[in-house]
């Protein structure tokens, strides 16, 4: 026995390291995690507006409980409380600069499910899902983060054989809480 063990073990250890390697290579370049967030055309911060001064989340998209969409605040929105509030401030400027040229601000997109995806805002809101359930504590963000898609660290617990929550937008997190909540998990539900 002994050397035959060992020469085992030796052998299953040198594949794990090599499998591990070959996940690292494999998971970077798919990997959507995007910590830093992008960068916006105005610095907007849900800590401040949402956080600090509580306003509430659907009063900016407020199109999240009657449709499919969350929808962004408009300029005009904004400017409601910005003609006065800050309004020497760099950043504002720039907003006015918008709602002078009669144009939209050009967020970047942050959450985002594949084409053949389908997914609605409007019964999740109905069925008493709160915006923190799937985007997180939004109103501690300065700027709002996804943390998505495969990840090399949820590569390796379930390569170990554990299973971890599955990352937010995947198939396994959408379908975990709805058998969790008993929500349809008919593939047509979410791919038409
Ligand atoms: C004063 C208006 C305002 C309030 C209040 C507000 N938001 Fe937002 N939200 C915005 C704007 C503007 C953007 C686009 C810029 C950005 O991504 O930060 C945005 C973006 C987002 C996004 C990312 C959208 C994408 O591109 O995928 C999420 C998620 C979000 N908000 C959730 C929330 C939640 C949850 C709350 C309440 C805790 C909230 N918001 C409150 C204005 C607001
Ligand atoms: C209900 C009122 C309200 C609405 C609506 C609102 N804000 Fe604000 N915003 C505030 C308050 C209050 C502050 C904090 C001002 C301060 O600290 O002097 C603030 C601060 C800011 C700042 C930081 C200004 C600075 O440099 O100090 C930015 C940028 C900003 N808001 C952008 C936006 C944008 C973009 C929208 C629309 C998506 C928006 N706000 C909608 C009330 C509002
Ligand atoms: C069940 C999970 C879930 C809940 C609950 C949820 N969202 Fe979303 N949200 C998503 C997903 C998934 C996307 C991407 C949708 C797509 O790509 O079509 C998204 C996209 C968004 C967007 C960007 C696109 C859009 O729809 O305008 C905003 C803004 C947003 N959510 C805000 C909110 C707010 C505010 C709430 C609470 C009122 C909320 N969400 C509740 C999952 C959720
Ligand atoms: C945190 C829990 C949760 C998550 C995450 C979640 N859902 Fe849901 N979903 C629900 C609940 C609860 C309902 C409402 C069920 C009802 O009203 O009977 C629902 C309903 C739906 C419906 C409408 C179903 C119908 O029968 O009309 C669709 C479509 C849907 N979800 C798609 C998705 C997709 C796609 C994702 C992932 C991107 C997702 N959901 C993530 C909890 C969730
Ligand atoms: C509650 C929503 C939901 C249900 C139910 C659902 N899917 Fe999906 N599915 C998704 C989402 C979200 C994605 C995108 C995953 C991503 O981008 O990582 C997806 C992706 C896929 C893909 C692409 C490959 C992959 O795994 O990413 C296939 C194939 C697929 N689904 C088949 C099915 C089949 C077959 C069923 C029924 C047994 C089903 N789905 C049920 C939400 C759902």
């Amino acid at each position: 026995m002994g050397r035959g063990v060992n020469v085992a073990v030796g052998l299953a250890g040198a594949l794990l390291i090599l499998t591990l390697l070959l996940l690292t290579f494999v998971s970077l370049p798919i990997a959507r995690t995007d910590a830093a967030g992008p960068s916006q055309p105005i610095a907007f911060s849900h800590k401040i507006h949402a956080g600090q001064f509580k306003i509430d989340c659907q009063y900016c998209h407020s199109d999240a409980r009657r449709s499919e969409y969350a929808g962004i605040p408009s300029v005009t929105r904004c400017m409601g409380c910005h003609r006065i509030t800050a309004a020497d401030k760099p950043e504002i400027k720039k907003l006015a600069e918008y709602l002078g040229k009669q144009e939209p601000v050009p967020w970047a997109r942050v959450y985002k499910v594949p084409e053949y995806v389908y997914f609605a805002h409007k019964p999740h809101i109905r069925g008493g899902v709160t915006c923190q359930n799937c985007h997180g504590q939004v109103q501690e963000m300065d700027v709002v983060t996804a943390k998505t898609g495969q990840s090399l660290f949820n590569d390796i617990v379930n390569l170990a054989g554990l299973f971890p929550a599955p990352p937010p937008l995947t198939m396994g997190w959408c379908v975990e809480c709805h058998t969790a909540k008993k929500a349809s998990v008919e593939c047509t539900t979410c791919h038409h």
